[in-house]
């Protein structure tokens, strides 16, 4: 399976959904990550490991060629402000497009104008994932959550919780599940939750 996360909006934790979907689809077959941002955020969290770092293999995107065969799922983090033409042929090549977004910063227009992308170029095999959902009792999850869902657009069941867990794991160069921190547990269930709705349709 074939996996994109992006979103035209930077800052919504693409890298974080892609290191750890690629964490949870490495359990159940050869994964490999690739890194389509110039910034290189998940070749640098593959790279700060000290001890077993990430279990999968981190590429840049013009080395996908040389490393496809052998793996049986693909995610592809990106950048943040693709092309339109990008956009379109990112998803013209993948089973499923995941779209981070992150409740704060509904106001800003980056997510409308992801979606409407979306709808223009007639994707449909996207969902929208809400990241760095404050907790309550803060409301502005379950606001976007109602507002997206009023408006028709394919929405993960599961979020991802704003915990420091995860900002501790880019930092250490591991997965969130590595990390010593109360809340680490939480933090990886949940993107194994969203993993699950990938893996079981
Ligand atoms: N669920 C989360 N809770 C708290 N911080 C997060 C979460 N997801 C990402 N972050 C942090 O937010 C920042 C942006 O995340 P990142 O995954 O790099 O986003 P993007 O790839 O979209 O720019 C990073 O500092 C990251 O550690
Ligand atoms: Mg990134």
């Amino acid at each position: 399976m074939i996996v994109t996360v992006t979103s035209y909006k930077g800052g919504v934790g693409k890298t974080t959904t892609s290191i750890h979907l690629a964490a949870y689809l490495q359990r159940l077959a050869p994964t490999l990550l690739v890194d389509g941002d110039g910034i290189r955020s998940a070749t640098k969290w593959s790279q700060r490991g000290t001890g077993q770092g990430l279990p999968f293999k981190v590429i840049p995107a013009a080395q996908m060629a040389k490393h496809l065969r052998g793996y049986e799922h693909v995610v592809i983090d990106t950048e943040g402000n693709p092309s339109d033409e990008d956009f379109r042929e990112l998803a013209e090549g993948c089973d499923l497009m995941v779209i981070p977004a992150e409740p704060e910063t509904v106001a800003t227009d980056g997510l409308i104008h992801t979606l409407e992308k979306l709808q223009a170029l007639k994707v449909e095999r996207y969902k929208v994932l809400l990241t760095k959902v404050p907790p309550p009792p803060r409301t502005e999850g379950k606001q976007l959550r109602e507002m997206l869902i009023a408006e028709g657009f394919p929405l993960f069941a599961p979020e991802i919780p704003r915990l420091a867990a995860f900002e501790k794991a880019a930092a250490g160069g591991v997965p969130v599940y590595d990390i010593k921190d109360e809340r680490a547990a939480r933090a990886w269930d949940a993107y194994e939750a969203v993993g699950k709705e990938i893996t079981n349709g």
